[in-house]
């Protein structure tokens, strides 16, 4: 019999972007303790993601899926969540309806703490520190201790998340989702800016057409899915000391499933065939996602698609491109070209935001929205030049208003960066911005079905 896949094999596996803890008993104590902890997500539910997905590569859904680049614990808060929350709801809302398209919404939220880095260090005023690694691995404070990795913080990181997570579900099911809400998941803080007449006219015509059907019978009494969401979390699988302790054996099927959150992704940094990352996410059951960055080959995705998704089921895979703008003509054709001609079933979904990252003049990372929506454009017309289904987006977003991404209609200028600069890693869209590129989005897959129905 040949060797069956255990939880820990990556521990045999190279491993790179990962923190050597230096005090071993302690890590065990911690692994130990989430070990026995309940799962935050169970089988049943990351099959049903999975089913989503199989529709989304399909070609008759599309995938939302956005939020933090890395939650952070100091800025943990209800309101931060729910201010996210309602963001997405509104831009499933608007690619819903606008784009006429089922929505399958996925936050980078309840577990998205750990980050690769491009440097091990980083150096201020000529001091040199261990990069920060996201608040599950160490401090984000600039002095040599805290910078020290500490295992302690996969605990707060997992009751973050499982707060997260309760609070996301009661949101999903106990009616704040209520399509009948639409005019209410506003934000006061973007609420009359430009931009939201867009969305007040398009929230009008939706209750129109609830007032019609109501009047036909359906409505959130007879139909209970129009009074809640299906909402899933994801986050990379990184730090996977803590994917492990999670990740646990469903009694009724012996599949197993990463217990740390519905979907899982896999990073541009870490996906060598070969290496600890690969070699955990494909012995679980979650959905995986793959980030395709310039940089892969089309035999190493082959080799990828064939070790993560063995038995070509659609929905298990997603592939999320991150060329940047101007890029995405020289990388996709030949990956989709690649797939194609392999008759493998994945999920195209485009993540605008890792190849447009740029150091403006007055210093900070920033995006440029135009570079954003370039690329999110781009991604469409070659998956209609393909004829292959543009199947998602993939944003890094928060509902609070903050001034991290230049651009969009109300402008965030190259000097207004320093106003309310709140990233603990990437900049992330605002809520105004995020909105705004959900429309355009719907545009582009209204554009897409037309191009369909015309055969
Ligand atoms: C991320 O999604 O935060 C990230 C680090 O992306 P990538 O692996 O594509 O660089
Ligand atoms: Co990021």
């Amino acid at each position: 019999m040949g060797h069956t896949w255990t939880k820990s094999d990556w521990r045999s596996k190279p491993r790179i972007q990962m923190p050597e803890y230096t005090d071993e008993a302690a890590l065990k104590g911690v692994t130990d303790r989430l070990a026995r902890y309940p799962l935050l997500v169970f089988a049943g539910e990351a099959r049903r993601l999975t089913r989503a997905l199989g529709e989304v590569a399909e070609g008759r859904a599309f995938l939302l899926q956005g939020g933090d680049c890395a939650e952070s614990f100091d800025e943990f808060s209800s309101d931060m969540i729910r201010d996210t929350f309602k963001v997405m709801l509104q831009m499933a809302v608007v690619l819903t309806f606008g784009g006429q398209t089922p929505v399958v919404k996925v936050g980078r939220m309840a577990g998205q703490f750990a980050k690769p880095r491009s440097a091990d260090t980083e150096v201020v005023d000529g001091v040199e520190l261990p990069s920060f690694r996201g608040d599950i691995i160490n401090g984000f404070d600039f002095n040599a201790e805290s910078r020290i990795p500490d295992p302690n913080r996969m605990l707060r990181a997992y009751t973050q998340a499982a707060a997260s997570l309760n609070l996301l579900r009661a949101f999903s099911e106990g009616g704040f989702a209520d399509i009948k809400r639409v005019h209410q998941w506003t934000l006061d803080s973007t609420e009359g800016g430009k931009g939201y007449e867009e969305y007040h006219a398009l929230a009008r015509d939706i209750a129109k057409s609830l007032a019609f059907m109501e009047a036909a019978g359906i409505s959130g009494e007879t139909v209970d899915a129009m009074k809640r969401v299906s909402f899933y979390t994801s986050h990379e699988a990184l730090l996977l000391e803590y994917e492990e302790a999670l990740c646990r054996q469903d009694s009724e099927t012996g599949d197993w499933i990463a217990g740390s959150g519905h979907m899982i992704w896999i990073g541009d940094r870490t996906r060598q065939p070969d290496g600890a990352h690969v070699e955990f996410a494909r012995g679980v059951i979650n959905p995986i996602g793959l980030k395709c960055g310039p940089t892969i080959s089309e035999s190493d995705l082959l080799t990828l698609i064939d070790k993560l998704n063995p038995d070509n089921t659609a929905g298990r895979l997603t592939l999320i491109c991150r060329f940047g703008a101007g890029e995405v003509g020289a990388h996709l054709p030949r990956l989709i070209r690649a797939v194609e001609r392999e008759g493998r079933k994945v999920v195209w979904s485009c993540d605008p935001m890792h190849g447009n990252t740029i150091k403006s003049e007055s210093g900070f990372k920033t995006r440029p929205f135009d570079r954003v929506l370039a690329e999110v454009q781009e991604f469409f017309a070659i998956h209609k030049a393909e004829g292959t289904h543009a199947g998602g987006v993939h944003f890094e977003m928060t509902g609070k208003d903050v001034t991290e991404c230049t651009g969009g209609l109300r402008e965030v200028k190259d000097e207004d960066l320093s106003s309310r600069y709140h990233t603990a890693c990437d900049p992330r869209l605002n809520a105004s911005q995020s909105l705004e590129l959900a429309f355009l989005v719907a545009r582009e897959l209204q554009a897409q079905n037309e191009a369909r129905a015309r055969g």
